[in-house]
């Protein structure tokens, strides 16, 4: 059977870095975020006796190492549904890849209920999230609807993501700046093993279930200031874990700092808006819809970004009748 899945990426508002299980992909902490509108990925997936090897193109091309992460959550999905036979699988982005804006969540969480439904499995959400985990930790988090929680769990049973709120519960804005389309030199995957070297790391952890419950709150009250600083300075907190790893990862270039300088400089005069940052260069700012047109004239004056993606927030990932091939 063909099938295609269309599912977004996520921005974590607290952030997922660190793992109790690198294999199994387990957070350290559990984690809260929200699906994007306007970044995501479609998937088709067929598995079908006449291909003789699995074929993975990806945005038009073929990539090895790409390939051989696909062809393990393949490899899952057919040990679990008794299948045998290779497929072919066809996923096109709409935004760029490996600059920090979690492809790999969207990528991972399309890939997995396509192959799922490919299979002849039908999954409830909740294990669907788990499998999608294991091909990338935060494609958990695109699976369920909105604003989501990732629990962090001791096993792989009881580590998946649901939804909090859907996705009209709150009218907020994540517009996403695009800095440059630089690839990252340290895979994310390779950065999380780093985290435990940072002398901060253990002592972040202590703190991750009181902002969680935290930003729980602020999004329960729409409280958009409590709830944005709380984001910004979450988001240096993760970085300051990865600046201070050994060795030292930093993700950033200087257009991002001065980037979110500006946006602190912004919101001193009266704008209220909050950054956040992920594996990457590129900068996601927040605020309210009602402050999104003077937040576009504004940004539109900064000649360092090259394109804002304005995003709202999303449903999970969904079946499609619209197949790539
Ligand atoms: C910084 O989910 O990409 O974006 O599980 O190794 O594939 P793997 O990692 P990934 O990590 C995302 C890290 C982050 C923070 C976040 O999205 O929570």
């Amino acid at each position: 059977m063909k099938c295609t899945a269309v599912a977004h990426s996520n921005i974590a508002f607290t952030k997922y870095w660190g793992k109790q299980d690198e294999v199994l992909r387990i957070p350290a902490n559990s984690n809260i975020s929200m699906n994007l509108s306007d970044l995501y990925t479609t998937t088709t997936v067929e598995f079908h006796t006449s291909y003789s090897v699995d074929e993975i193109i990806i945005d038009g091309k073929k990539d090895e190492k790409e390939t051989q992460r696909v062809v393990t959550h393949l490899n899952t999905i057919r040990k679990k549904a008794g299948i045998t036979q290779q497929a072919k699988v066809m996923s096109q982005n709409t935004f760029p890849t490996s600059t920090g804006l979690s492809s790999s969540a969207s990528g991972f969480a399309a890939l997995t209920l396509a192959a799922v439904t490919a299979a002849g499995l039908q999954l409830k959400d909740k294990e669907l999230s788990i499998l999608a985990r294991l091909g990338s930790g935060s494609a958990c988090r695109s699976i369920p609807d909105g604003f989501v929680e990732w629990v962090k769990g001791e096993s792989s049973e009881s580590s998946y993501a649901y939804s909090i709120y859907p996705k009209n519960h709150w009218d907020i804005v994540d517009i996403v700046l695009i800095v440059s389309d630089e690839k990252k030199i340290v895979p994310t995957t390779d950065g999380h093993k780093l985290a435990w070297t940072s002398p901060f790391f253990k002592d972040r952890l202590l703190r991750m279930n009181e902002k969680n419950i935290l930003c729980k709150k602020y999004i329960a009250e729409r409280d958009f200031k409590s709830f944005g600083t709380l984001v910004e300075s979450e988001a240096l907190e993760m970085h300051a874990v990865m600046i201070t790893s050994k060795p030292s990862l930093i993700y950033w270039l200087p257009h991002t700092v001065f980037l979110m300088k500006q946006i602190q400089f912004m919101r001193k005069n009266g704008l209220e808006i909050y950054f956040t940052v992920n594996t990457g260069q590129d900068l996601h700012v927040l605020c309210e819809k009602k402050h999104l047109k003077r937040a576009v004239h504004e940004l539109s004056y900064i000649k360092e970004i090259k394109k804002c993606i304005i995003n709202t927030p999303s449903e999970g990932a969904k079946l499609s009748t619209t197949h790539l091939f």
